[in-house]
């Protein structure tokens, strides 16, 4: 069964990875710019290259497509895929925008393909885990839980001025809300907003907006907090964790740059075996996959594999996959919600006339 993939860019050799991890051959790749994908599909082996998604379409024999493009050409190039019998992976966020969101949906109704979509923080190790022992019960009930993002200024998008990303509805966060937003959908379930707090701290001039906190709830007294920072200087450019908070105890997981997780319980060091063991579990993994797949984390996701190996699994009927349509459609619903929040923030108001 033959992948295809479309755009070249950043995040597309992880999706390649994860195919071959799963036994199947990438056949194609296509992006607008040819440069892209000459290198890509020379740097990758992949056989073919196209300019036209039309043409890919025709010419090669796919079982599903990597949804690799800018945000705003997701939905397009998902129903092109939908409408030629494919199945795919959309890479997060699942569109801009709800509307855009419902179209593809109704296109998914009527294609016999299906879809995933790549929630991917929530698939790695240490949250991963945390998400099982939360299954457990180990923490008895959650009641509340914060995630921090913090960004270094120079980071990879929010660092280049003409990046696609501060043209999406809410700017850099437009690209970036749907990762805290699914991991407290995760935990939480359901979310409202609360409150959208927003700060310009940094010398970015293209980003009016680079502090980020939202309190979201979730059914009675259940909080969920977000703090996104681009004024955070670090030698990884991105740092996220993320705390749970439950009525038997609490569970940090660090997720980027590497994964830890400690639960900690009333009257229970944090040395406590279990935490030793699932750290050394967890390092073990890291070491595993580098040996193993002879890649670095940077062309090696854990939470990729995973959710494409569950997708494949689930198309020959076994077990379900981890990202569903809907929890796609939820996530993207909150998302628009905040973005449009922080619009009206950056749009600078108008002064009352002076009477
Ligand atoms: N899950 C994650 O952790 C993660 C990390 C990075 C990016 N992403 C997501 O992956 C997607 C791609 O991001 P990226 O950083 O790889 O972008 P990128 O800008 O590096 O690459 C995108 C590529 O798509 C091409 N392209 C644009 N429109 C196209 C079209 N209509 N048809 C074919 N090719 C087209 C561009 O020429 C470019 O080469 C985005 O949705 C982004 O949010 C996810």
């Amino acid at each position: 069964m033959n992948v295809g993939v479309v755009g070249c860019g950043f995040i597309s050799g992880i999706h390649v990875n994860a195919w071959r991890d799963v036994g199947l051959t990438v056949t194609a790749a296509c992006d607008l710019n040819e440069k892209a994908a000459i290198e890509f599909t020379k740097d990758w082996k992949i056989p073919k290259h196209y300019t036209s998604l039309t043409e890919m379409l025709k010419n090669e024999d796919l079982f599903a497509i990597s949804v690799c493009v800018p945000p705003r050409f997701h939905a397009d190039v998902a129903i092109q895929a939908l409408e030629a019998g494919c199945n795919i992976v959309v890479e997060k966020p699942f569109t801009v925008n709800t509307g855009e969101a419902k179209k593809l949906l109704a296109t998914l109704e009527k294609s016999t393909g299906k879809m995933t979509i790549i929630h991917s923080q929530l698939y790695e190790h240490s949250i991963y885990s945390a998400m099982k022992k939360v299954k457990a019960g180990e923490i008895g009930q959650v009641v509340g839980m914060d995630v921090t993002v913090l960004h270094s200024p120079d980071e990879i998008m929010a660092g280049d001025k003409n990046h696609w990303c501060h043209k999406l509805a809410g700017g850099r966060f437009g690209e970036n809300l749907p990762h805290p937003i699914y991991l407290l959908q995760a935990f939480l379930g359901k979310l409202d907003i609360k409150s959208v707090l927003t700060d310009k701290l940094g010398n970015n001039d293209w980003m009016p907006i680079d502090e980020l906190r939202v309190i979201l709830e979730s059914g009675k007294n259940k909080f969920g907090t977000i703090h996104i920072s681009f004024n955070a200087p670090g030698h990884d450019r991105t740092v996220v964790s993320a705390s749970i908070y439950g009525t038997g105890g609490t569970i940090h997981a660090d997720i980027y740059p590497v994964s830890t997780l400690f639960v900690s319980k009333p009257g229970r060091g944090i040395l406590h075996f279990g935490n030793v063991a699932q750290q050394a579990k967890i390092w073990g993994a890291y070491i595993k996959n580098i040996i193993t797949k002879r890649k670095t984390p940077r062309y090696y996701s854990i939470s990729h594999a995973r959710i494409i190996k569950a997708f494949v699994e689930s198309l020959s009927g076994n077990g379900s996959p981890l990202v569903t349509p809907e929890m796609g459609y939820e996530n993207i619903k909150v998302v628009e919600e905040i973005c449009k929040i922080i619009d009206e923030k950056r749009v600078p108001k108008k002064e009352k006339p002076v009477s």
